[in-house]
């Protein structure tokens, strides 16, 4: 494994399995009544989150502390960025006080990798989520709920498995990152959404994921029709720029996940979405609470995928 994850395409398909296999040891550890392994004692992971969270900054501080490491918060409220400091004084920081894990989400793309890159810190890097660039450890955590589920009933793998990922592709950093990882593990993946938020896909499919293949839609139907699994993306209202929709009720119409749609699907298809969930916009409410939801288990498995993170890259590397 590399020493930092910036990106989903800094994991090898090996490397992916074994972050999965061992997500899957350690997952059963939130059944048990004392949640805790002593593996990353004595290490400090800091949570630097420059944007907001409430998944992803909860479940990285849930991992490290099921990890016994000190965990260190940052957020920029209340913090001295307020004052003027900088994302490389914030860095050194960090490095005076001695820190082995760096997890860090932003608001431009391409923050982590300043961070990791200029030798500021010696720590690990982590990406939690850049602008509308990457999103590696959400990736991980939809790979590995998808694997526990149709794994299964398809020799172990997740090969040909037919995904639909459907909505704001175009503001989506989860989607950028599930790209590599779904199609690194041979899935057959289909992107929807309305045209205005696809936009740019192409390009960068050709200029960053060349050799992955996967088909861009504008059609809820032909997107839906057999899938196994189809994951709804938030309608980022925060990062749209105006004119990309006509109005909230028209996507709604045209793409949002209703009962009658899944029903295009496998009869087992599973249905998931990332969070935060715009209810009754991208995904009707009976759908996220459904039969077929896999919602909540995302985030229970997120846990277990950054336990596993955190253990390969702050623990066993620097054994
Ligand atoms: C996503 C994010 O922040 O990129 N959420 C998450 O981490 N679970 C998706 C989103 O904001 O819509």
């Amino acid at each position: 494994m590399k020493r930092h994850l910036l990106s989903a395409a800094d994991l090898s398909r090996d490397d992916a399995e074994l972050v999965l296999r061992t997500a899957e040891e350690l997952r059963s550890l939130a059944d048990r009544p004392i949640k805790k392994l002593p593996a990353l004692r004595g290490r400090t992971v800091v949570n630097l989150f420059f944007e907001d969270s409430t998944r992803t900054r909860i479940s990285f501080e849930a991992a490290a502390k099921r990890l016994s490491a000190d965990v260190i918060n940052f957020s920029a409220k209340g913090s001295s960025l307020s004052k003027g400091e900088s994302l490389k004084d914030t860095a050194l920081t960090l490095e005076a006080m001695g820190c082995d894990a760096v997890v860090i989400r932003h608001g431009a793309s391409g923050a982590p990798h300043r961070l990791a890159n200029s030798g500021w810190v010696r720590a690990s890097v982590v990406n939690a989520g850049d602008g509308t660039h990457e999103h590696p450890t959400q990736a991980l955590l939809d790979a590995f709920t998808m694997w526990r589920h149709l794994g299964p009933r398809n020799g172990g793998t997740l090969d040909g498995q037919r995904i639909a990922i459907v909505g704001d592709v175009l503001h989506s950093r989860v989607a950028r990152s599930n790209i590599w990882t779904l199609t690194a593990a041979g899935v057959d993946l289909w992107l929807c959404g309305p045209a205005t938020l696809l936009r740019g896909l192409d390009a960068w499919a050709l200029r960053g994921a060349a050799g992955r293949r996967f088909r861009v839609t504008t059609s809820i139907d032909d997107a839906l029709r057999d899938a196994d699994a189809v994951m709804a993306l938030r309608i980022q209202k925060e990062r749209m720029a105006s004119g990309l929709l006509p109005s909230l009720r028209e996507y709604t119409a045209r793409y949002g996940l209703t009962a009658e749609r899944v029903a295009l699907a496998k009869p087992d298809a599973v249905v998931m979405h990332p969070g935060p969930m715009n209810e009754g916009v991208e995904i009707a409410a009976d759908v996220a609470a459904g039969a077929q939801s896999l919602i909540e288990e995302q985030v229970r498995n997120g846990v277990a995928v950054r336990m596993a993170l955190l253990y390969l890259l702050a623990g066993v590397r620097r054994a």
